[in-house]
């Protein structure tokens, strides 16, 4: 069977799994990697032998790839997409799709126009977690939903460290779209009324001019009330990078998800450790886990021609939130989402 070309734009910390799923999957062909920072591609080429580029429209040109994997920051994921999709190209775009509607709604456009396909990576979907609360919540003696609350928090080293453009980014979407989209995708409903509250200190007083905390609160159009809190700063010691939890009050059920029980704990004289083993797991330089199917999901939905499990009209849906969100902030009143 004819191999799927794949390329990647971004090498930096996510784009480097994309890079290694695409490597380890037998129904692709690695064609090349493409960043703005020559330092990153040195490292690529250390590790394998594959084509880079500073240029993307250099490496569609040459390697004309079937599908590009985007990870670049979070602002800047509209320029590369518009580029694929413009090129016929089908793109699977880090989360969020785009961080403002508009750019989302102009890619969904363009990919109408090309007839590409666009998938966003909603990871939490794949978590096995999600899909046994998924499952459970489709059972007929689950009743209406009530209400639930979901975190999905960082330790300050992501912002600060990990992400040099973390102040052009917001917990908002950095963390809150993979819960909004992750509400959306469980409940099967739509964002009608969002009211948040967020707080700048910390990070602010670090030069780093974006949120600390978000806090927002969303009415679905079915009824049921979500609190989801986002925080980029909880101290490095958490023994993991991350933090997130879920709880949802059905009509006849409490159901609760917790990302930091996952079974595997380290404990040592200066360090203990909590890895999420079912996120992203390297074994003999391969990477498997929830973090990683979406990648080679979307690889088999371009062969099958089937739907990717999240598309770019959820990307939409969450940026939308995600713009809503700050909008409450800035106003301090609630907005409401029209469609
Ligand atoms: N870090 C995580 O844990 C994580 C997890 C899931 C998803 N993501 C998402 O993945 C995306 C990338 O995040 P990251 O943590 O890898 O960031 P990163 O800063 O480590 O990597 C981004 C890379 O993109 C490159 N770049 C920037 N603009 C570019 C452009 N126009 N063309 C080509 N390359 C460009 C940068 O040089 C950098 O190497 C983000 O949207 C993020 O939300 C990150």
């Amino acid at each position: 069977m004819k191999r799927i070309k794949a390329a990647v734009v971004g090498a930096g910390i996510y784009g480097s799994h994309h890079i290694n799923a695409y490597l380890n999957n037998d129904k692709t062909e690695l064609v090349g990697v493409c960043d703005l920072d020559p330092k990153k591609l040195d490292m690529v080429k250390k590790e394998y032998s594959i084509n880079t580029y500073t240029d993307l429209e250099e490496m569609i040109k040459k390697e004309k790839p079937d599908i590009i994997s985007i990870a670049t920051p979070d602002p800047y994921h509209f320029g590369p997409a518009k580029t694929a999709i413009e090129n016929n190209i089908d793109v699977l775009v880090e989360k969020p799709l785009a961080t403002s509607r508009k750019e989302c709604e102009e890619l969904i456009k363009l990919a109408e126009a090309h007839n590409v396909k666009v998938g966003v990576d909603f990871h939490k979907r794949w978590d096995p977690a999600s899909i046994n609360l998924k499952l459970e919540l489709e059972k007929e003696d689950t009743g209406k939903i009530v209400r639930g609350y979901v975190s999905m928090d960082d330790i300050i080293d992501v912002p600060v460290n990990w992400l040099p453009w973390s102040r052009n980014s917001s917990p908002a979407y950095f963390l809150g779209v993979h819960c909004y989209d992750l509400i959306r995708y469980l409940i099967e409903d739509e964002v009608t009324e969002v009211y948040a509250v967020g707080s700048k200190s910390v990070l602010s007083g670090m030069g780093i001019d974006t949120y600390d905390n978000v806090q927002a609160i969303l009415k679905f159009s079915k009824g049921s009330t979500w609190t989801v809190e986002n925080s980029w700063i909880l101290p490095d010691k958490f023994p993991k990078s991350n933090d997130g939890r879920m709880f949802i009050v059905t009509e006849k059920k409490y159901l609760r998800s917790d990302s930091q029980n996952r079974g595997v704990e380290f404990f040592s004289d200066t360090k203990t450790q909590t890895p999420n083993s079912y996120f992203i797991t390297y074994r003999n330089n391969k990477a498997f886990g929830f973090g990683i199917d979406p990648i080679n999901d979307f690889t088999d939905s371009i062969i099958s021609g089937e739907k990717f499990m999240a598309n770019a009209v959820d990307g939409l849906e969450a940026t939308k939130i995600a713009d809503a969100v700050h909008e409450s902030i800035i106003t301090g009143k609630p907005v409401k989402l029209e469609r």
